[in-house]
């Protein structure tokens, strides 16, 4: 639901069943799945970058990171750092030039995560309630 702006309002069993469906488009599609663990608390997030999907307008070749999470209580100890990380080495070692994601303008935190790594804005989705 980090995911969901407040321009929308969405059920969240809805909000789900969507997760599973594009989950499950990713997976079917060529992908990297970045997984960090720890020994103590097993796993503790993940990303999954889909690597053969150019981008949309230019058709450049890029990693484009689907979905990435780290679990609650993993939080603000530089998880989702070191799985951007790991994506982009992974972006490097197949030559590809960009690695591209979408983040909601309400989710302060992936935001914060994205601008402090470099991600710049190139688009910005917009949407009206009628
Ligand atoms: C966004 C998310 C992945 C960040 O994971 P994380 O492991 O806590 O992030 P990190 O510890 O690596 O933080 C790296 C930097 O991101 C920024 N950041 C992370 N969480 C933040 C928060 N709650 N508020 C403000 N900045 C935040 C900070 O700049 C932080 O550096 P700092 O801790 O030195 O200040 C995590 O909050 C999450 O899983 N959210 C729910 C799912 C989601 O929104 N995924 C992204 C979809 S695009």
């Amino acid at each position: 639901m980090d995911s969901v702006s407040a321009a929308r309002s969405a059920p969240l069993p809805m909000v789900e069943a969507n997760f599973d469906r594009l989950a499950d488009y990713a997976f079917d599609s060529s992908h990297v799945l970045v997984i960090a663990e720890s020994e103590l608390d097993g796993p503790l997030g993940f990303a999954l970058m889909l690597d053969a999907l150019p981008d949309e307008v230019s058709g450049l070749a890029q990693g484009f990171i689907a979905y990435m999470a780290v679990e609650p209580d993993a939080r603000r100890r530089g998880v989702a750092n070191a799985l951007l990380a790991a994506a982009e080495t992974a972006a490097r070692e197949r030559r590809l030039p960009h690695v591209a994601l979408m983040v909601t303008e309400d989710n302060t935190a992936a935001r914060e995560l994205y601008a402090a790594a470099g991600y710049v804005t190139e688009r910005r989705l917009l949407c009206k309630t009628l």
